[in-house]
């Protein structure tokens, strides 16, 4: 072992929408940090042995009566604390200042004025643009406290008590739109909380490995490759640390995207030279989809296919005790347990049954998705596997609306093929396009190809924007793309004779047609 970490932050939640992006903030400072409930005792914190606290914003108005708190004992830990919106009022309030509701809040860019670029401050500017939300604001600064910075309807927008090392923010330095939020992080990591930055990418590796080979010691682990991020690098991981003691499982469906079987099959095969059993299951799939539309059958009879597939297959591997799942981060946070049941349902395995007997390996648990993606590269993974989009458990069986063959699916995948070619080629931000596809629709339409009257398919483009697909905005794709999409679709597939794109957001549809 390295020692534990030397330096861990604790995001204190209070129903923040922007809890996780703290802790992604303090992370890209290269600090470990965690999202907690804010209900944690002193004593319990102590136990976490926390180098510093942030305590987030939040819906609630500090006054009103069962406004949620912390434990005031908390304050007097001589832990560093950092409080942000709902946090900065929090602390002025439980300090003995006054928070007070303003006739007009602030919300958005708020240019906010700062009168002394010390601590939490230092290296400001007179003046900086800065995001608000908030209604009520800190009127009164509790006792020991100095005024760093104020906006017009947040007198004491910024407050510091160097002595305690206690710090105040009105504004959210976690949000893009904070030009010199990153600076905020900085001073409160460095400055004030005088943390080391070792949390990196190879410090990760090493602590998982570490992890992965204390749980598991000699016994044989199998992993269930899907071909997507998560599975890929928790693979990778898994295999650093206990080499041959783990055997990898890939179910080609058939209904994959065009070379990701390949890929699959030559990145942990031959690069990683991971025992794989690739199992060609496709003919399986196909006719047991044969006559079904309704879009929940059609993934009831492949998750089902699937687990039965990956346990006569997970058989041949003998004495397997451990199963690697690539959960991550906001998967943990979402389902609110720190100990998951021994198998959670995951759509990353076609959701496996609770009485499988294994235990689960989960070595990306406290990760988030870039940082899964950042690890990955180390671990030379190669780019498509990396940066792939989020694609279905069922895979392409629900982008073909009504039957699901052999033949309609090769066209949807073709169709595919072409949107992820001109997507790339056309250089949109990764981030910033969360899917590209096509979807085969079950309606035909006349068209005209040379001279030759056709009555064909349309392929359905689809492109969505988001950050987490709760929500999402269908992509403002640029016309010239759209165009070459719909040429070579048109061109190059054949029995389509038409391109549509939807301009359908999330809600009140869904990313995928099924
Ligand atoms: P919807 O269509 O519900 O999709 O807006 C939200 C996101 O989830 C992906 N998706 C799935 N991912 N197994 C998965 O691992 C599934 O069964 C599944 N169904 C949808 C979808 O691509 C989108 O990113």
């Amino acid at each position: 072992m390295h020692g534990p970490r030397s330096s861990k932050v604790l995001v204190m939640d209070f129903g923040a929408q922007y809890a996780q992006l703290i802790a992604r903030r303090v992370r890209e400072h290269h600090v470990f940090s965690e999202i907690v409930p804010h209900e944690l005792k002193a004593s319990e914190i102590l136990k976490m042995d926390p180098k510093a606290i942030i305590l987030s914003g939040g819906p609630k108005s500090v006054n009103l009566e069962h406004a949620p708190r912390i434990d005031p004992a908390i304050l007097e830990l001589g832990i560093p604390i950092l409080g942000i919106c709902y946090g900065a009022q929090l602390l002025a309030s439980m300090l003995g200042g006054v928070v007070s509701r303003r006739e007009a809040g602030e919300y958005g860019k708020i240019e906010m004025s700062v009168f002394e670029s010390i601590g939490i401050m230092e290296g400001m500017p007179e003046t900086t643009d800065v995001w608000m939300s908030h209604f009520d604001a800190v009127t009164d600064l509790p006792k020991g406290f100095q005024l760093l910075a104020s906006t017009p309807d947040a007198p004491c927008a910024v407050f510091e008590d160097a002595t305690r090392k206690i710090t105040a923010v009105q504004f959210h330095p976690e949000v893009e739109h904070t030009v010199l939020g990153n600076k905020v992080f900085d001073n409160f990591l460095h400055r004030i909380a005088l943390l080391e930055s070792n949390w990196t990418n190879y410090s990760i590796i090493e602590e998982a490995i570490e992890k992965i080979q204390l749980q598991v010691g000699s016994s044989k682990v199998i992993c269930a490759l899907s071909g997507g991020v998560d599975s890929s690098v928790a693979a990778a991981l898994v295999h650093r640390a206990v080499g041959k003691q783990l055997h990898c499982v890939f179910v080609d469906t058939g209904l994959m995207r065009e070379g990701e079987a390949k890929t699959v099959e030559h990145t942990f095969r031959e690069q990683f030279e991971i025992d794989l059993i690739s199992v060609d299951a496709s003919n399986r799939f196909f006719s047991q989809l044969e006559g079904v539309i309704d879009p929940e059958r059609k993934r009831k009879i492949i998750g089902e296919s699937f687990i039965r597939i990956f346990e006569e297959t997970a058989l041949e591997i003998r004495d397997a005790k451990y199963l690697v799942q690539g959960t991550l981060y906001p998967d943990v946070i979402e389902s609110g347990t720190k100990t998951a049941a021994r198998i959670k349902s995951h759509h990353n395995v076609g959701g496996l049954p609770d009485d499988i007997d294994f235990e689960l390996v989960e070595p990306l648990r406290e990760l988030f998705k870039d940082e899964v993606r950042a690890i990955g590269e180390e671990l030379g993974l190669p780019e498509e596997i990396v940066w792939r989009q989020p694609f279905p458990g069922p895979g392409l069986a629900v982008r073909v609306v009504g039957e699901v063959t052999r033949e309609r699916v090769a066209i949807v995948r073709a169709a595919d093929r072409i949107v992820g070619e001109e997507v790339t080629r056309a250089n949109l931000d990764k981030r910033a396009l969360w899917q590209s596809f096509a979807v085969l629709a079950d309606i035909r339409s006349v068209g005209v190809m040379g001279d030759e009257r056709s009555y064909a398919y349309p392929i359905i483009l689809r492109a969505v924007a988001s950050s987490d697909a709760m929500t999402a905005d269908w992509a403002r794709l640029p016309y010239d793309l759209l165009e070459r999409i719909s040429s070579r679709i048109v061109s190059e597939v054949p029995g389509v004779n038409r391109v549509v794109y939807d301009i359908t957001s999330k809600p009140p549809a869904t990313i995928e047609w099924e």
